[in-house]
Formats: structure tokens, sequence, C-alpha cells
């Protein structure tokens, strides 16, 4: 075959449909943050989205910006090149497809008509779809989407949920709700305790404990509260349903944090037997300060740590505002040795679906403080290298 030919078969098979040539990717571009491009070449969509190790793939699950809110999902074998796996669930444009359209059948047909209205309440496509996050479940062998469930003026401040029996899915809306909040008479007359914020759940994440229990944690009361509750076995509810009121304990089955200190975006993880909750403040799509809280036990004391980014004064990306980012998860990379990796969305509110994904290594002190630098061209490798080495750190660049 003439070198043209063969020339002109290689760019066809790896042009994509933008016209793109995707290109095999070894580092991360940390806090530079151009495009990232799937194996296909389209930017990938996976906003306020979570990356874990199911099997022997790292899974990417996120919010799609392009055109529609189904919720998006990307696997990988190295965390550099991600394959779009499709949606893992749709979204509906109208109540009539839950009967007429195959997909939807398939999902819905054996539903009630009230049932069926419930699900088109939840996840028709003018509803907010935010910040999914994935969970596998050992015992039940099934996979369950949590979400940020909410009505596009943000008033039904929900968890959805989701459940499949594949990763790639497709998954099925279960429901949406409003989740745990304390007895009337144990509020007080903060403006953000009044009646009607108790139980919202807007910003949220999941985390799976050693013992395989898992949690929720989620911005309430208008934003001003954090709270995290325990799942039920299955991870498809919570342990200790909301209602009636007072049957869940604050401080057994869910924990109240921080009252009134306005923390979204919260990101947990575990290291050396402590837990780890990273946070950003409450400013929409711009960005803010971070903050971390530390603890021994998920229902316990939560020390304020402050803010993890440290200051580098030449940086287009002040720490001071989470090098322009928003937590949206820690990625635990090898757990037992102190490697996780910050991902943060770089959102652009005036064009969302070209926010930018920024991954920092999580440098842990040797004392358990953690912090994040001003790292831009990065690999796996450099993690080996930083564990535990706190210094002045300048723009590391480890390529
Ligand atoms: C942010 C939140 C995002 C999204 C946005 C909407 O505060 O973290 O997930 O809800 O507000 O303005």
């Amino acid at each position: 075959m003439k070198q043209t030919t063969l020339l002109l078969i290689l760019v066809s098979v790896f042009v994509s449909v933008n016209g793109q040539v995707p290109i095999a990717q070894d580092a991360f571009d940390g806090i530079t943050a151009n495009v990232w491009l799937d194996t296909d070449g389209n930017s990938i969509q996976a906003h306020g989205g979570q990356v874990q190790k199911i099997g022997d793939k790292w899974w990417w699950i996120g919010e799609n910006r392009d055109g529609n809110r189904n919720i998006c999902l990307y696997s990988s074998d190295d965390l550099y090149n991600w394959k779009n796996e499709g949606y893992a669930m749709r979204v509906v444009s109208t109540r009539e497809m839950l009967d007429t359209d195959p997909y939807f059948k398939n999902l819905y047909g054996n539903l009630t008509r009230a049932e069926k209205d419930a699900v088109y309440d939840g996840i028709r496509s003018n509803r907010v779809i935010e910040r999914p996050k994935l969970i596998h479940n050992e015992k039940t062998g099934k996979y369950i989407i949590w979400f940020h469930a909410d009505d596009s003026n943000y008033g039904a401040a929900a968890a959805g949920v989701a459940i499949a029996d594949e990763i790639t899915g497709p998954y099925r809306f279960i429901n949406r709700s409003r989740l745990h909040r304390l007895p009337d008479e144990e509020y007080g007359d903060e403006w953000y305790e009044a009646a009607n914020y108790r139980g919202f759940a807007r910003d949220m994440n999941l985390f799976k404990d050693d013992d395989g229990t898992a949690y929720i944690i989620y911005s309430s009361e208008e934003n001003r509260t954090m709270f995290i509750s325990r799942l039920n076995n299955d991870y498809t509810d919570l342990a200790v349903p909301q209602t009636p009121v007072g049957l869940a304990k604050n401080g057994v089955d869910f924990i109240r944090l921080f009252p009134g200190a306005q923390r979204e975006a919260p990101a947990m993880f575990k290291y050396n037997g402590k837990y780890y909750l990273i946070t950003s403040g409450a400013t929409g799509w711009t960005p803010n300060q971070a903050r971390y809280w530390m603890a021994d036990e998920i229902f316990g004391q939560w020390k304020d740590m402050g803010d993890p980014c440290v200051s580098e004064p030449d940086i287009p990306y002040p720490a001071h505002l989470t090098f322009r980012t928003q937590s949206t998860n820690i990625l635990p990379i090898d757990p037992a040795n102190g490697k996780f990796i910050y991902m943060g969305d770089r959102w652009n509110s005036g064009n969302l679906k070209d926010s930018r994904y920024v991954w920092l290594p999580v440098f842990i002190s040797p004392t358990g403080e953690i912090s994040l630098h001003s790292v831009s061209n990065w690999d796996l490798s450099f993690l080996e290298t930083i564990n535990n080495v706190l210094g002045n750190l300048k723009t590391v660049n480890n390529k």
C-alpha cells in the first residue's frame, strides 16, 4: 500500500465527528486545564463528576452540558484517555415518550400511570440534574446513581436516585426527595433554619466506607448547612427514613454540620483512619475559597482545617479561589498509600459545556494535613514522589 493511502485511511479512522484528531494522552494538564477530549475527539462532558475504579477500569460519571441533561459515563484504563460509554441515565422530553419510546418503555413500562407521572416530574428535560455520583453495591450487584435533582429554579432541592444492573446502564430513575432534618424543637431562629429550608438537598456526593457502609453528603438549609446521612444496605435510600421527623437521630443516622457556614460541593475521602471533607463556598459558578474538615468518625467531631490551597502569587489561578475551581470529588488512586487526586470544575458560566476539569495531586503532610498546589502537566508517577513531602513548593511541572 502506498504511504499516502495508508495515511488517508489512518486520518479518516481517527478524525472524529468534531473533526478533531484525538491524541493519546499521558499526563494531566492540572491547573492549565485545556479542553479534555475523549477517544472520539469530543470534549468530555462529565462536569460535577466523580471518578473511581470499578472492576478493572476507571469510570467517570458527570453532568452533560451539551444539549441535554442526560448523565454521561466514560471509561478508562489509564485515567488519561477516556472512552465515551454513552448516556447512563436519560432525561425524558415528553410524558408520552414514557409510553411510546422503546428505551423508556423498557425501563418504566410496568409502572402505574401515577408512578410514570412521578418519573416525568423528576427527570423531564427541563429539570436540573447535577453532580451525579455512582456507587456499586457489591452485595446486590447493582449500580446506583445519586444526583442533585431539582427544578429549573432550584426550588425542589432534592436528591435523585437511579439504579441499573450494568455499570453502563440504562439507569432507571427511582425517585427524588428531600433528606434529613432536625425535629422542629431543635432548630434555632437563624433565617436558614426556617421551616421551608429544612430537609433541602442540593450539592451532594457519596462516600463508601471500608466496611461497605455508604453515606450521602449534601448541602441543606438553603446551602448554609452540610448534612451527612447513612444510606440503606442497598444504597437506594436513606438508612432511616426522613419521615416521621425525629425517627432518624442527629449523630446516629445523620449528622448536621457547620450550620451557617455556607459550604457546597462536598468531596470526602479517608486516609490513615481519618475522614476528610473538602468543600467550596456557595457563589454559584464563580470560584471561591475551599475549606476542609477532618474527623475520626463520620458522625463525630469535625475539625475545621482551613483552606488546603497553598498560595503562589505569580499564577493566574489564585490559591484563595481554589485555583479557579470548585471541588467535585477526591479520586482515590491508592488510598492505603495516601495517593489521591483532587478533581475540580473550572466552570464557564457563559458556556457551561466548555467548563474545564482541573485534576491536582493531593499532598499529605506527615501529620495528616492536606494541601493543593499549582501543579501543571503532571502524571501518576508524581504521586510516588509527593507523599508526606511538604515544602515551599513553587509551580510544579514534573514532565
Ligand atoms: C453552584 C453549585 C453547582 C450549581 C451552580 C448553579 O453553587 O455548586 O453545582 O448548582 O451553583 O448556579
